[in-house]
């Protein structure tokens, strides 16, 4: 069904550029020397989140860390990205509140001296499903994942993607995998830790040019972005190890100021996620459909910008 719709829509592009209005950037021709970027289907990233819903549902709803909700989210991810031709590593957090694994996806190809990694954390709290915080992170990266499978372009950089246990008790997962010496290759690191705020705003954090690769879509779809004071989140043991990183966010439990409000649209004095760490962190109610869809595209744009082969050009279909 996914290819389907995503071989309608590429032959629709050459086609026609009016027929896809919603997403004119990215079906715009390459420039020359450039591999343009894939849409991704924010229904796709949806459908992730229904998943996970579904999942917290059946499992006394939630997915935090040492729950059989985050075992069976680990598990929807892992089998997803397996099926899709992706390596997959469960690494046994053993440093973690409980002992939770992380998945860690590796994409055959590329240049494996220097990693572009991008990750979020797939745990939630103890009470709610976690949609926003962080099914929303995981859901975009999982789909993103699956889009590069699909397309298969040849990278210049290897690619790997990463989903942490046990960040909401203090960053547990993801520093367990830093401190074990698996990111000694990794050039960069990209985060997405909340990225379908209600009120979204539109924040990015980092160092250049990981910052410009990821920032380049916000721009252009209206959403100038700005960083945020909010901490924290798995960034860090990365840039305590001296890797490089960037991320993206929508916000969490500060508010909205009035001129954040005129710049991205949303209400003023309300917070980012009015859900922030609540049970009513749920789906679809707390998730933010047109902020889902930029952040989304804004990471495929990232990756490509940042890892595919810019002298290569894929087969027109
Ligand atoms: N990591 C926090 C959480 O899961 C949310 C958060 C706070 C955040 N500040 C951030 C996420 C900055 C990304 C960037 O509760
Ligand atoms: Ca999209
Ligand atoms: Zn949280």
């Amino acid at each position: 069904m996914r290819k389907i719709l995503r071989t309608t829509l590429a032959t629709v592009a050459g086609l026609t550029m009016t027929a896809v209005a919603s997403t004119p950037v990215l079906a715009q021709a390459d420039p020359p020397g450039q591999t343009a970027a894939p849409d991704i289907s924010v229904d796709d990233v949806m459908g992730h989140l229904d998943r996970f819903q579904r999942i917290a549902d059946a499992n006394g709803g939630d997915r935090s860390s040492g729950s059989p909700g985050y075992a069976a989210s680990a598990d929807y991810v892992a089998e997803s990205l397996e099926e899709a031709g992706f390596n997959v590593t469960r690494q046994t957090c053993t440093t973690c509140t409980s002992p939770d694994d992380n998945i860690i996806a590796d994409w055959p190809g590329g240049d494996a001296s220097s990693v572009i990694m991008l990750g979020g954390h797939l745990d939630g709290v103890r009470y709610g499903p976690g949609i926003n915080d962080n099914g929303s992170g995981s859901a975009a990266l999982l789909e993103v994942a699956l889009t590069l499978a699909e397309n298969d372009p040849a990278t210049a950089k290897h690619v790997r993607f990463g989903w942490w246990a046990d960040e909401e008790r203090g960053l547990n997962g993801s520093q367990h995998y830093v401190a074990s010496g698996a990111a000694n290759d990794v050039e960069a690191y990209l985060n997405f830790d909340m990225v379908g705020s209600p009120n979204a705003g539109y924040f990015l954090n980092g160092s250049q040019p990981y910052t410009d690769a990821l920032g380049a879509h916000l721009t252009e779809s209206g959403k100038p972005p700005e960083p945020t004071q909010e901490c924290c989140t798995d960034d860090i043991p990365f840039q305590r190890a001296g890797i490089p990183t960037a991320g993206l966010f929508t916000g969490a439990g500060a508010t909205k100021t009035p001129a954040q409000a005129q710049k991205w649209g949303g209400t003023a004095y309300r917070p980012f996620d009015p859900c922030y760490h609540s049970s009513c962190d749920s789906y679809p109610s707390n998730i933010n459909a047109e902020a889902l869809d930029i952040m989304s595209d804004a990471i495929a744009v990232g990756l490509w910008e940042l890892a595919v082969d810019d002298s290569y050009s894929p087969a027109r279909r």
